[in-house]
């Protein structure tokens, strides 16, 4: 007899024998690792592998895309990023001696410099023939916001380092930020950015347990929509607050770099554009760890304590709480890292409100396909100039001067979308940098 249930929600109870969870994770996608068409893919990028302030007097052993290395700043100040072990007979340069001029292994002492050539070769008489042959393994390293970058690609095309526009505005400061360390592959990370149908359950969740956090005004569901920008993803969240309408947005670039508005935005003043608050790279350390780095973006209008801030900041982002507080107050760190070490897509069931996630993993595929085909991926730039508008903002107008009905779901919905658009005309930054400049 037909299940009279069937096409039912209750034709899905009591599901578990039949429910396969046995899906692969999608590596074409996921794995960084070097030779696969994802660890090409990051080789593109600049990679975040420390902050400045963590080279000190030793070596810094760091392990990015998966490969282990080790990373410094010599006496001159320059900064390295080496091949760990050394390539005379394979000791870790994390024992190494930070000299005036490159870092020094400690077994037999031959000295690299920065870029990896060999210095000096102690006692060795043939040291002009073999420094001709050999070389330690070295990376290109730049340093911005206080993070230390390295690029892996082939050295034949180094892209510049991107500065965006929410860099440099009048009386900004850039603070460094801490580690975020995340027992998971790097896509759960930047996937949540493009996700903010969490932000109202997940990060709600401190204010209804008693815990002051993001504000009040994100408890109110928002109509979501999702554009594909020059080089990523961004949502735009629209709500109604009061009389005004709020338009939020936050943009994933490239494969690593991701940014937002402060998460204390009440959206009750009208306003065009907004300061920056954070933005993160996130290193894949291999396929199932990554590092997050972050920058603050801090001004003199800032009424917050910066202690206050930066808990509030890295709130929820490591299991530094007892295990009874990450049940009772999760964070993302709880969020991304619980999905597994790779989570396994075949497994998970998207409703309307993961498009961000389908235009993600599209943008990411596309862009692993574009360098197999030998082309430079989104996000990949040879010159500054290059670099688009970002378009992270909060973008606040009384109802009445949108000229839409704030309570109908689907003209709210398009008209942030076409705000959204608009930002490439007038990119919220660029009217920040004049506003902050009278
Ligand atoms: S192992 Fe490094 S100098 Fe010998
Ligand atoms: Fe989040």
């Amino acid at each position: 007899m037909p299940d009279s249930r069937q096409g039912s929600a209750a034709s899905q109870a009591y599901r578990g024998y039949y429910r396969d969870a046995t899906a692969a994770p999608d590596l074409y996608l996921c794995s960084v690792m070097r030779g696969t068409p994802g660890g090409e893919y990051h080789r593109r990028f600049w990679q975040p592998v420390a902050y400045l302030s963590e080279l000190g007097e030793t070596p810094l052993r760091v392990r990015a895309l998966g490969e282990d290395l080790v990373a410094f700043r010599d006496r001159g100040g320059r900064i390295g990023a080496l091949h760990l072990h050394c390539c005379h007979r394979n000791s870790s340069l994390e024992f190494g001696f930070i000299e005036e001029r490159g870092l020094r292994c400690c077994y037999h002492g031959r000295l690299f410099d920065v870029d990896g050539t060999i210095l000096d070769m102690p006692g060795e008489p043939q040291m002009e023939k073999l420094r001709a042959e050999v070389s330690q393994g070295a990376y290109p390293t730049h340093v911005f916001g206080g993070v230390v970058f390295v690029y892996m690609g082939p050295p034949e095309r180094v892209p510049v380092f991107p500065v965006f526009d929410r860099f440099g505005l009048p009386g900004e400061k850039l603070v460094p930020g801490s580690r975020w360390r995340l027992e998971c592959n790097w896509l759960q990370i930047k996937e949540n950015v493009v996700d903010p149908h969490h932000t109202q359950i997940l990060h709600t969740i401190p204010q209804r347990r008693g815990m002051e956090h993001f504000a009040d005004e994100f408890r109110n569901f928002p109509e979501l929509t999702w554009i594909e920008t020059p080089a990523g993803v961004a949502y735009l969240a629209a709500r109604r607050v009061g009389d005004k309408i709020w338009i939020r947005s936050a943009e994933a670039i490239g494969a690593n770099f991701h940014c937002i508005s402060s998460v204390f935005e009440t959206g009750q003043q009208a306003k065009r554009a907004t300061l920056p608050f954070m933005s993160f790279w996130t290193l894949p350390i291999d396929d199932e760890n990554s590092t997050t780095f972050y920058v603050s973006h801090i001004f003199d209008s800032d009424t917050m304590p910066f202690d206050k801030r930066r808990y509030l900041e890295d709130f929820g982002q490591q299991p530094d709480r007892p295990y009874r507080d990450r049940q009772w107050i999760p964070g993302d760190y709880e969020a991304q890292v619980s999905q597994g070490p790779i989570n396994p897509h075949g497994s998970e069931h998207l409703g309307s409100l993961d498009r961000g996630i389908a235009l993600f993993r599209r943008h990411v595929r596309r862009g692993i396909e574009a360098v197999e085909r030998g082309q430079d991926p989104a996000g990949f730039y040879i010159a500054q100039q290059d670099v688009p508008p970002t378009i992270a903002n909060d973008y606040v107008i009384p109802a009445a001067e949108a000229g839409i009905d704030p309570d109908d779901a689907a003209a709210l919905r398009a008209y942030a979308e076409r705000i959204g658009r608009q930002y490439y005309d007038a990119p919220p930054m660029a009217i920040l940098a004049r506003e902050l400049s009278v």
